[in-house]
């Protein structure tokens, strides 16, 4: 008897729970219903692509990383129909795609905080510049922007200068062979030369690739890029399930452990020399490093803090420079009139020499300069950036106010190929940066480094790397490319099959 009257009960209590879960399901969905149609009315004059019930346009970001890359150029060559922007259902979440560069400005002028899929970077990069919210970021902005100055960046030439030395003798063992994949070679010299400016440690991957830092670092990458963009690992609770997830904590500990480690001797270090650090340089007159130069600022960042910006700027700041480094290579062998003339330009400078380029050296590379900022236009390396939009904003070129809770994202590699570039954007011509040609084109018409106060803050130290080391490379060696072929996107932009070049001997360079 009691116990036909206590499974009745139980009975009964399953189907309340079911019922309030159900009611609390139908609420939220009328809610987000209401809301998600009041954003649709808003932005009604976007062209959207087809979209599925639930899901929306997530098959976008189904298929393997070239896929991913074919379907994001469909909605840019849908927004090129349509004033150059369109709009995304990914799921509950309206995306507006940017071609625009007078829209584009006005996202990245305005809206700074970070769109919410940068929040898988958090556990590793905690809260450094790259994903901080807002306030946060205001405050370690203002005092690591004096870091990044050109007086500042400049003093780290003569490292740069030391490990391009070493990649031009390193790439000897590639001479006059068949094609070989040059961005391993460049990967291994801007990580030398990012880890010793940022952190003072000499790391010397050129010589020494493969540590259980450099194995942990990559393995956390892979596993970042596949959530990016495989969207059933996005949500915490299924990617907890898999064992990427303790993969990637038992990976993450193992480069914060690394660089805790520098940050501690540094720390040690600082507080040793206190009244030394007052000048500018160390006793032995070795430029101080982004590290160091963190200590005894405005705020006295804790360990942690330290950790999180350091980490931050060698990830931020390694992979993009090789990139565009390894396209405007494989660009200058598919071009040779333009290599002869970044040639020339060179010999005019340091006439048949290996000498190592001043910042007045730099500055004399005019036409270098027009070919890296064309490579950056035609091979965006950072082709998307993904903004909250937290206030309605109003974008005049789409004549749309797009609502606050939405996500813009800016197609920097659509934005370089819109009207603005002319009838022929796909062409590679270093003169379209040439003073009277770029008179009046839109500011944000070029945003390879992003635009406004959100932008990369170590694109004058990037470029004194990039002209470096190519200055030096087209000094050693003739290049030749046949072609970049198709591209991928894994959060940067890649060529699916390598950036592939010969090399062969051009002459033989004095020291002096
Ligand atoms: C050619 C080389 C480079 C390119 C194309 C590049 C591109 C970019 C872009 C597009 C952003 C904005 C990303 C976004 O909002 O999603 C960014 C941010 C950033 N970059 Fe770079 N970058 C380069 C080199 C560097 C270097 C050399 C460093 C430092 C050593 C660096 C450090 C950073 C940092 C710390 C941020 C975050 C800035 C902030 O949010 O305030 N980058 N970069």
């Amino acid at each position: 008897m009691y116990i036909i009257i206590f499974q009745y009960n139980f009975q009964i209590f399953i189907m309340i729970i079911l019922a309030v879960l159900l009611l609390a399901v139908c609420v939220y969905w009328m809610r987000w219903s209401a809301r998600a149609q009041r954003m649709d009315r808003m932005t009604s004059k976007l062209p959207v692509p087809p979209t599925l019930p639930l899901i929306g346009n997530a098959t976008i970001f189904m298929g393997d990383t070239q896929q991913i890359l074919k379907n994001l150029w469909s909605v840019a060559h849908l927004a090129f129909k349509h004033k150059n922007s369109a709009k995304i259902w990914l799921g509950p979440k309206l995306y507006v795609a940017i071609a625009d560069p007078a829209d584009a400005q006005v996202v990245l002028e305005n809206c700074l905080d970070k769109d919410s899929v940068y929040r898988f970077l958090r556990p590793w990069l905690g809260h450094g510049l790259f994903v901080a919210p807002v306030d946060l970021w205001k405050s370690h902005r203002k005092v690591l922007l004096p870091i990044f100055h050109n007086k500042v960046v400049e003093e780290y030439l003569d490292v740069i200068a030391e490990q391009g030395n070493v990649l031009v003798g390193r790439l000897q063992e590639q001479l006059n062979k068949e094609n070989f994949d040059v961005l391993k070679y460049i990967t291994a010299c801007t990580l030398d030369i990012v880890f010793e400016t940022a952190m003072g440690e000499r790391m010397d991957v050129q010589r020494n690739p493969d540590t259980p830092y450099l194995r942990a670092r990559h393995t956390v990458m892979e596993i970042l890029n596949m959530r990016f963009f495989k969207v059933w690992l996005q949500p915490d609770l299924l990617f907890n399930l898999t064992h990427y997830a303790k993969q990637q904590i038992e990976n993450i500990l193992i480069t914060h452990k690394f660089t805790d480690k520098v940050v501690q001797k540094k720390r040690l270090e600082y507080e040793r020399n206190k009244d030394e650090n007052a000048s500018q340089k160390p006793p032995e007159g070795k430029p101080r490093a982004v590290l160091d130069l963190l200590f005894g600022r405005e705020i006295d960042f804790t360990n942690e803090q330290l950790r999180e910006h350091i980490d931050s700027i060698t990830i931020a700041g390694n992979d993009t420079t090789a990139l565009v480094i390894a396209y405007t290579l494989v660009l200058l062998g598919m071009h040779q009139d333009a290599q002869e003339k970044v040639f020339l330009e060179q010999q005019s400078i340091f006439g048949n020499t290996s000498k190592s380029p001043t910042k007045e050296d730099l500055q004399k590379m005019f036409y270098l300069e027009r070919v890296i900022k064309e490579s950056m236009r035609l091979y965006t390396v950072v082709p998307i950036i993904a903004r909250n939009i937290d206030k309605d904003i109003y974008l005049p070129t789409s004549d749309v106010t797009v609502p606050a809770g939405a996500g813009a994202v800016i197609g920097a590699f659509a934005v370089h190929r819109s009207a603005v570039w002319g009838p022929d954007p796909d062409v590679f011509d270093p003169d379209r940066f040439l003073p009277d040609r770029s008179a009046g084109r839109h500011p944000a018409a070029f945003i390879p480094f992003s635009y406004g106060s959100r932008n990369c803050i170590g694109r004058n130290f990037g470029m004194l790397i990039m002209k470096s080391l190519l200055s030096i490379i087209v000094r050693s060696y003739k290049i030749e490319a046949d072609d970049i072929g198709a591209l991928k996107v894994e959060v940067l932009l890649f060529p699916i099959n390598g950036h592939q070049i010969k090399i062969r001997k051009r002459i033989n360079l004095s020291k002096k």
